[in-house]
């Protein structure tokens, strides 16, 4: 490709995420999409999942199992001149670390409400994560066609619990078995409901933002308060403006259905002419890696090993920042400063992988790995190293004791552990005094999926023991006394092999800072 051709290309790609409360409609309203994008031909495969055809997009038995979504996926579609990659996110809470990294991938992300429910605990907290990512958000009230809070209420909810300011881009003409259609402010018109027998779906606004009076929507109560209402929003309410979008200040919200296809491809449409294309990475040295710099560059934000149980297979994902991916070109991986060819390369379609043979920034290709990445490795192509800034890890609050139920079956164990803690599944240390296997998590669920893996993925049973919660603090090595051990802190070392406590309490820390005042303790590697 030359430059530009390069520039078109990433100027097509729209990579964002999906984020919501579990059951809100993430994986319905991701299905939609790729319906239109001619991706699936059919819809359903949510009930499907219930039904034992799991979802596309839900690879493992776990998730089968328990109805969520445990690992993040990635799809592939074009849609209106664009490229779109999806990037489908953990809805549970034990898995915030693995959603942080994900949206570490992207550049906007779509957040769907229940509109019966309004913000829930998760919604809250993924919102939380792409807010310190200061990346754009748009807002899906979904179940529309369901009897559900008032908008007004639902705005008011969104700016006062998650701090955000909004924009309403349509209104709801009704809801539940009352739904007559969406006041679509931005397009000006009106979308009707399940109006497929009448022929017209949508039915423009004259100037005034009011529908031809012969119309008998307009004779509607319910239209004359949709009226009401939209004037004391454009008086009272925020103004479209999109550098707030731009910076996450402004979330622009949608009301549709997503299970009913109502609205779903208006918002779609809407979304794409302002979600942002491929943005500038920086490195640890400051410098702006721009998407159409002519050299490739990408960094690795998730491994999942197995993603195909019949193959064994391990696939590191890479977001692409710069230049053109081409499979079998060679790149280096700047943590070993390893050369490597990528032959064996792969993108996501819906429910097939495809070899790829090119991607640009913004694209995400999975490549078949034997070992040799770690999460937040960066890869580069050209005489020029780079390194992209640390994936944040956030520090385990829980810990468990580990061991093979089976001692002959050791082999399978050390495996399934180096593997899955490679994927940042879960973390790894080893007691100094005992060299007793430790894991920590940030939240329970990890440890279920941690076991149930070892289970079905490498034969290897295993018996945890928990530890309960402590605190975690890191020890400059030179500074560490084996002596400081104590009944109140474990003395352990992560993978790396740097020392760290595991502390009983808050207050045995402060014990051990009193005993020990010029010992420096970190809370982060
Ligand atoms: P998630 O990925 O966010 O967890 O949610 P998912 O799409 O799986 O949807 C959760 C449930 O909500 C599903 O129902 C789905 O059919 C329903 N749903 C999604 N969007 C809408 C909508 O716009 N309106 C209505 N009324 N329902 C919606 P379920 O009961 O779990 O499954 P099923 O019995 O419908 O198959």
């Amino acid at each position: 490709m030359n430059t530009t051709e390069l520039k078109a290309a990433v100027d097509k790609r729209r990579t964002f995420a999906i984020i919501s409360h579990p059951d809100a409609g993430k994986t319905t309203i991701t299905e939609q999409m790729l319906l239109f994008g001619g991706v699936v031909r059919q819809a359903g495969t949510v009930k499907a999942r219930k039904s034992g055809n799991f979802a596309k997009s839900d690879w493992m038995e776990i998730e089968k199992k328990r109805g969520i979504s445990v690992t993040s996926s990635v799809m592939q579609f074009d849609y209106d001149g664009k490229r779109i990659n999806i990037l489908d996110t953990p809805g549970h809470e034990d898995f915030s670390e693995d959603t942080y990294r994900t949206l570490m991938a992207v550049d906007s992300a779509i957040m769907v409400i229940d509109s019966a429910k309004g913000i829930e605990p998760q919604t809250k907290k993924l919102f939380q994560i792409c807010k310190m990512r200061g990346i754009p958000i748009f807002t899906f009230m979904n179940k529309l066609d369901r009897d559900g809070r008032e908008p007004l209420d639902l705005l008011n909810e969104v700016e006062e619990v998650l701090g955000i300011e909004t924009y309403p881009m349509n209104w709801p003409i009704g809801m539940g078995k009352g739904l007559k259609g969406l006041y679509d402010r931005y397009n000006h018109r009106v979308e009707l409901y399940h109006n497929e027998a009448h022929g017209e779906t949508f039915l423009p606004l004259d100037d005034e933002g009011k529908l031809d009076p012969s119309n008998d929507l307009t004779k509607d109560s319910i239209y004359r308060d949709v009226l009401d209402e939209m004037e004391l929003i454009e008086e009272a309410g925020n103004d479209f403006d999109e550098a707030k979008i731009t910076s996450g200040d402004l979330t622009p919200v949608f009301f549709g259905s997503a299970l009913t296809n109502f609205g779903v491809e208006t918002f779609l449409k809407t979304y794409l002419n302002y979600a942002p294309k491929p943005n500038v990475h920086k490195t640890r040295d400051d410098e702006l890696i721009k998407p159409t710099d002519e050299e490739f560059t990408g960094f690795v934000f998730k491994i999942q090993a197995n993603m195909n149980p019949n193959h064994r297979d391990r696939i590191a994902f890479v977001r692409i920042c710069s230049g053109e991916f081409d499979r079998g070109m060679d790149v280096y991986l700047q943590r070993t400063g390893k050369k490597m060819r990528l032959n064996n390369s792969t993108q996501f379609m819906a429910d097939t992988r495809e070899t790829v043979e090119t991607a640009v920034a913004g694209d995400i290709v999975g490549l078949y790995d034997t070992g040799n990445f770690q999460i937040g490795d960066t890869i580069y192509a050209g005489k020029h190293a780079v390194q992209f800034e640390k994936l944040p890890q956030f520090t385990p609050e829980l810990f468990m004791r580990v061991n093979a139920k089976n001692v002959m079956k050791q082999k399978s164990f050390h495996k399934g552990i180096e593997q899955l803690v490679q994927e940042g599944a879960v973390q790894l240390y080893t007691s100094y005094s005992t060299g007793d296997y430790i894991l920590g998590a940030v939240g329970q669920l990890q440890f279920e999926v941690f076991k149930f893996r070892m289970q079905n993925e490498y034969n290897s049973e295993v018996v945890m023991e928990p530890m309960g919660n402590k605190t975690a603090r890191w020890i400059d090595p030179e500074q560490l006394d084996e002596k400081m051990s104590s009944s109140r802190n474990l003395l352990v070392k992560d993978r790396n092999g740097e020392p760290l406590f595991l502390f009983e309490n808050a207050f045995a820390e402060r014990w051990f800072q009193e005993k020990y005042p010029d010992v420096k303790l970190t809370a982060k590697l």
